[in-house]
Parts: C-alpha cells; sequence; structure tokens
C-alpha cells in the first residue's frame, strides 16, 4: 500500500477501529479477569493459554476481516509453534489478545491487549490496552504517544548506573539459554540501579515510554509482544533497537529499548545476546 494523502482517511479509520477493538478486548479481559480460568500450557510449562486469550483472538480476527478483508493478520493464538511469518507492504494488523498470560491466571493487574498495524512493513499504529488498570497507550506513526490521552516522554537519563531495568525471563526452560539469561541478570543487577520484571513484554515498553524504568531488553518474545509497544515508546523518545545495536528485526524474537541512545549502547554492550530464532 502506497502511503498518499489519500489513505489518511483510511489510516484515520483504521485506528479508531484499533481503539474500538482494544476497548472490546478490554472488556472480555476485564468480565474473566476475577472468574476460574481453563488454562493450557503451550511450548512449555511456563507458556500459557486460556479460553480468553483465544476467545479474544477469534472477536478480534473476525471484526478486523470483516471490514478490512485484503489486510493481513497475525495473531498470537494462532500462529503455530515454529510457524515463519512473511511480513508483506500489506496493512497487517498484529496482535496478542492478553500479554502476561501467566498474570492473567494469576489475577495479578499488568496484563494488556496489544495491537501494532505496519503499512508498508513499518509500524504505524500502536495501541496498547491495559483494562484492569485503565490504562490506554496509542501512538501513531510522526505524532507522538500518549497514555489516556496524556503525551508520554521517556526518561532523559543516559547514565546505566542511574537507570532502573525491566527484563523478562521468557517462557524457554533451556538450560544454556537460562545459563546465559541468569548472566544478563547479574551483569545489570551489578551495574544498574535496580531491575524489575512485571511479566507482560507489552507493558514493561510502555513502562519505559511513560518514564517509569529506562530500559527493557527480552530474547525470546515474539512480534505482537513488541510491535505496538516499538512505536510507544519511539514516539515517547525512546530508542528501540536490536540488542546487539543493530536495526529491530521485527520478525527476530528479541528486542531491546531504552530511553536513551546511551543507555540503550550501554545494555547493548553488557548483554550476552541470545539467538532465539524468528517469527
Ligand atoms: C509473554 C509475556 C512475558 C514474556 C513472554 C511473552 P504472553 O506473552 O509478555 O512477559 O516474557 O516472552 O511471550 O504469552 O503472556 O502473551
Amino acid at each position: 500500500m502506497v502511503l498518499t494523502n489519500s489513505n489518511k482517511d483510511l489510516l484515520d479509520e483504521m485506528y479508531e477501529t484499533a481503539l474500538h477493538v482494544a476497548k472490546e478486548a478490554g472488556k472480555v479481559i476485564r468480565e474473566a479477569f476475577y472468574k476460574e480460568k481453563k488454562v493450557d500450557t503451550k511450548m512449555s510449562a511456563a507458556d500459557l493459554v486460556t479460553e480468553t486469550d483465544q476467545a479474544i483472538e477469534k472477536m478480534v480476527e473476525t471484526m478486523i476481516m470483516k471490514k478490512y478483508p485484503s489486510h493481513k493478520f497475525i495473531g498470537e493464538e494462532s500462529s503455530k509453534d515454529g510457524e515463519r511469518h512473511t511480513l508483506t507492504d500489506d496493512p497487517t494488523w498484529i496482535i496478542d489478545p492478553i500479554d502476561g498470560t501467566t498474570n492473567f491466571v494469576n489475577s495479578i493487574p499488568e496484563v494488556c491487549f496489544s495491537l501494532g498495524i505496519k503499512v508498508n512493513k513499518e509500524t504505524v499504529i500502536g495501541v496498547v490496552y491495559a483494562p484492569i488498570k485503565e490504562e490506554l497507550f496509542t501512538a501513531r506513526l510522526g505524532q507522538g504517544s500518549y497514555m489516556n490521552g496524556n503525551k508520554l516522554q521517556a526518561s532523559k537519563i543516559t547514565d546505566l548506573k542511574k537507570a532502573v531495568i525491566l527484563f523478562e525471563g521468557g517462557a524457554s526452560r533451556d538450560a544454556k539459554i537460562l545459563e546465559d539469561k541468569m548472566a544478563n541478570t547479574h551483569s545489570l543487577y551489578t551495574n544498574a540501579r535496580g531491575m524489575r520484571s512485571y511479566g507482560s513484554g507489552a507493558l514493561s515498553i510502555c513502562n519505559v515510554a511513560a518514564g517509569r524504568g529506562q530500559g527493557f531488553f527480552e530474547y525470546g518474545l515474539h512480534i505482537w509482544d513488541f510491535t505496538a509497544g516499538g512505536l510507544i515508546a519511539t514516539e515517547a523518545g525512546a530508542v528501540v533497537m536490536d540488542p546487539s545495536g543493530a536495526e529491530l528485526d521485527p520478525m527476530h524474537r528479541r528486542v531491546l529499548c531504552a530511553c536513551t541512545q546511551e543507555v540503550a549502547d550501554s545494555l547493548s554492550k553488557l548483554l550476552v545476546h541470545i539467538d532465539m530464532g524468528w517469527d
């Protein structure tokens, strides 16, 4: 799709649709949040899915494809383990119905619906909605990012020693991967002010955008965990890149986000860069 003035209206409409869909997903999360959940495991005992994840994804996919039948859709629950996706120039809606499923199962409020839209392989819209905390993060390319309508600005800290770094352990239980992740955690406890792990990659990136910490990294997450949050962070002035320092590859299952280039570079130098494959 070529972006022109005439399809500015289409992008406006897609943004409104994204907000509507996020609010509908949020209602379903809220209704199920304090009830008993039917839980299944996926790749490992730490990789969970519930009926609610599946129901939201089905509902959202139906809503989007009915309105935009020629658009592409990538969703966490309809993607099979190990399946490779191909990004095209077509508008592509990338969703995680519940990011923070383990939190959801345990009624911990750090859960969200995440929706990013790419056009010509570039993220143009990002919406992350945390319905229990009533926090709606939004961004459009070149137009800033917001939480509940208030403009976001990432922290200006440049010194890693003054930074709080968010991270996620992820679902892999492979011994070598865990060893490398423990080494990374150790380096950061030694070199940063503090570490936090909230259980949702998407919300962690939004937290960096909101100045609630200065960095986030994870090896092993997926395109649906960081597409929306990535735009929300860069529109708030943060840096989003591959942990090695290279340009972010949306299909490579790893990401580093930091409030400033200086913190990003310090993190990148310290971390053991784990290759967890591709979406
Ligand atoms: C997971 C969460 C978790 C992160 C995993 C993600 P899900 O998403 O964001 O914090 O460590 O890599 O897959 O499974 O709850 O949607």
